[in-house]
């Protein structure tokens, strides 16, 4: 794999510590990081040791030689992002560490900082030559990965993009949603498209109705600054939310590759229209810190959405995500219409559903019916699944950042969102905010607002 110096920008903040910073020292216990220095810089006046105690506590399986080597790897800069001389110290340790390692000017850089940052961030680096144009088969180069959110509305992100596209050339800009690096999500295109049986069925004439469910137990942790101004709808739905809709959406690609993929997927993002939903607020959510105290801010959202395009005539896409429920659960599900009653038989025939779950268990579900083992006629569920855990995939699943990482270090571009698809993302999260959709409060722990209940029996359906 290219060996190549990684600048982690905001290394400090949650990104950084929770998600980054793990991933590249499993990286590194894997030896895939052998020879590539690490290079983080943030505002916080702290030691390097100090950045990589922060981070001590979200390594899953500890290894004191490996996380050695990560303080060898890793060196800190704290930095001002309005400062230019910050950045030219920055530049400066770069071009250190480049010369150490012996290595050509190869850079990946990782912008984990928040989005209304990334122009003064991007214009400083290329002020001081860390980033800069170049040709696609150039052999030194700088890439620079954008977290989600990309933009804050339809307006804002082309106004980002097009101050971007004056540093950089567009094959070197990966605007990424760590979704799509997760196995199960890339499986979903694979699992639809190899497999006559579901494809056949794929459309409004089989499917009654399709959900996509995001629940998560964690509060906003410490992230009130960022949080408050987002909300759910800007920090899941536009993203993560409507990726996994166009997966299940969208026609099929030319081929199973990156751009094929985009193509499809923004077909689908550009037909998505809601009608309706409720949103909510979890109690206690206002005593966050950075909180506005009369916030109104949604933590919950369940919305009804359609995709206008001929398969999904009529077929209703149901999606929920909310902070602090009950249960952390991540999860698509389809039902299938129900068949013709058969002959003389007077039981329940219950709908087929096909379930990709995400989490807690990564794998997929179809229930059929079938006849009760051993005695009478009765018909009943039965549930044909496959799941990683069971190792009928690979043993190891690897984690999203660390896919993301590898993929962009080889110029991949699996992982990344394409400018088109991020703009009619956008424009849905922008229709959404026009309903002006009711916000009600709901107890922490519980499964989202009371309203919910009354919402759905509006609508017909359960969730599964
Ligand atoms: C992030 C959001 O993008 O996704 C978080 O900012 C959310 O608020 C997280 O908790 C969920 O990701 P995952 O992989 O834990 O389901």
């Amino acid at each position: 794999m290219d060996k190549c110096l990684i600048l982690v920008l905001g290394v400090t903040g949650d990104l950084g510590k929770r998600k980054l910073i793990p991933a590249l020292y499993n990286l590194l216990a894997t030896g895939q990081l052998d020879g590539c220095p690490i290079v983080g810089a943030a505002l916080q006046s702290i030691t390097s040791d100090q950045v990589l105690e922060q981070a001590r506590p979200y390594i899953d399986q500890f290894d004191p030689v490996v996380w050695q080597q990560l303080h060898h790897q890793f060196s800190y800069l704290p930095i001002d992002i309005s400062n230019l001389q910050d950045f030219k110290n920055l530049f400066s340790l770069v071009q250190a560490q480049l010369q150490l390692y012996n290595l050509s000017k190869k850079i990946l850089v990782y912008c984990a900082v928040f989005e209304s940052l990334y122009l003064s961030a991007t214009a400083a680096l290329a002020q001081v030559g860390i980033l800069y144009k170049h040709a696609e088969d150039d052999l030194e180069w700088c890439r620079v990965v954008y977290e989600k959110p990309f933009g804050h509305d339809y307006k804002s992100v082309r106004i980002l993009n097009d101050v971007i596209l004056q540093h950089l050339n567009e094959h070197q800009i990966y605007r990424v949603d760590h979704y799509l690096a997760k196995e199960i999500v890339e499986n979903i295109a694979f699992v639809r498209f190899t497999n006559r049986i579901f494809e056949q069925l794929w459309n409004f004439n089989h499917i009654e109705w399709v959900q996509i469910i995001l629940d998560e137990t964690l509060d906003i942790e410490g992230r009130g600054g960022y949080y408050d101004r987002y909300g759910v709808i800007k920090d899941v739905v536009q993203n993560h939310i409507l990726q996994l809709v166009a997966l299940i959406g969208m026609e099929q690609p030319l081929s199973l590759s990156g751009s094929a993929i985009c193509d499809a997927k923004a077909q689908v993002l550009k037909s998505i229209s809601c009608q309706d939903g409720i949103l909510g607020q979890y109690q206690g959510y206002q005593n966050e810190r950075q909180v506005a105290q009369c916030s109104s801010t949604p933590t919950f959202a369940a919305l009804r959405l359609e995709i206008n395009q001929p398969r999904w005539q009529g077929v209703p896409f149901y999606v929920k995500t909310g902070k602090v429920l009950g249960s952390k659960q991540t999860k698509i599900c389809l039902k299938f219409k129900s068949t013709q009653e058969i002959g003389s038989y007077n039981g329940l025939i219950s709908a087929n559903y096909l379930t990709i779950s995400i989490y807690p268990q990564a794998g997929f579900d179809l229930q059929i019916n079938a006849k009760q083992s051993q005695v009478g006629h009765d018909i009943v569920p039965v549930h044909l699944n496959s799941y990683y855990s069971a190792g009928v995939f690979v043993p190891q699943v690897s984690r999203a950042y660390e896919n993301v990482i590898n993929d962009i270090r080889q110029g991949g571009r699996t992982f990344a969102v394409r400018m088109d698809e991020i703009e009619f993302s956008w424009s849905v999260s922008d229709q959404i905010e026009r309903l002006q959709l009711p916000i009600f409060p709901y107890q922490p722990g519980s499964f989202g607002p009371q309203e919910l209940i009354e919402w759905q029996s509006r609508w017909a359906f359960v969730w599964y």
